[in-house]
């Protein structure tokens, strides 16, 4: 088939987000410039560069009513300039979803899900103790992206990485990340996931280049 997204696709259910799989989950903390603690998950997340280590994230409208019509990870991040991304995990999961939940601005969905939260080094929004990988982020830029119809519905915010935290018994004594102790969990379709294990991790040696020391 061949469709043109402007004028719908046909089938039961939008596919587009299975289209694009499987996705990595933002799970982004923020605070409100009052200090108000929000976190929630980003699938149209991902890293975009190496050096500086610069992550984005997009924010389609907020379906909340009373609010300025953004999300509040969105609204956060461009106010104070800075969000923590935390690693979701295959462990994390049932949290992560809770935290998806449309609350109101000043709920904070870290308790909600019962999640620790810990202080980050750099910047304010706290990481989340429960997930073994945060990296703190200072935004570098927003884009509004515009559409066909003349709308502005999502907004992509970059950020530069300017703290890591890696959980120390993930770096084995090569020196490299135990991805199957992380054991990922990314996003697909619908209301799908699928998780990453040892033994769905194959190598392939990338011809004459060896850019990852
Ligand atoms: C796994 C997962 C991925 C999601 N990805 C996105 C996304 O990329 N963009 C978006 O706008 N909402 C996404 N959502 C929905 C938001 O998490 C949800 O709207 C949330 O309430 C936003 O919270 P906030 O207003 O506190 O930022 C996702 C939800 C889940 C469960």
């Amino acid at each position: 088939m061949f469709y043109e997204p402007k004028d719908g696709h046909g089938l039961a259910k939008n596919p587009f987000n299975s289209l694009v799989v499987p996705r990595p989950i933002g799970w982004i903390t923020t605070v409100d410039q009052a200090g108000n603690v929000n976190l929630a998950p980003y699938s149209f997340f991902n890293g975009v560069a190496y050096n500086p280590p610069t992550v984005m994230f997009s924010a389609g409208a907020s379906r909340i009513e009373g609010t300025d019509g953004r999300k509040d990870s969105l609204r956060n991040a461009l106010e104070t300039g800075e969000f923590v991304h935390n690693f979701a995990t295959w462990d994390t999961r049932e949290a992560m979803n809770q935290t998806s939940a449309d609350l109101g601005p000043d709920q904070d969905e870290m308790a909600l899900a019962g999640l620790t939260p810990i202080a980050s080094t750099l910047v304010k929004p706290p990481r989340v103790k429960e997930s073994p990988i945060q990296f703190e982020c200072k935004v570098v830029q927003s884009v509004e992206l515009p559409n066909t119809k003349g709308e502005h519905l999502y907004t992509v915010v970059f950020g530069e990485v300017v703290g890591i935290h890696i959980a120390d018994d993930l770096i084995m004594d090569n020196g490299q990340i135990d991805i199957g102790k992380l054991h990922p969990i990314a996003r697909m379709g619908y209301q799908d996931y699928s998780e990453v294990t040892d033994d769905t991790v194959f190598t392939m040696e990338r011809p004459g280049f060896h850019p990852y020391t």
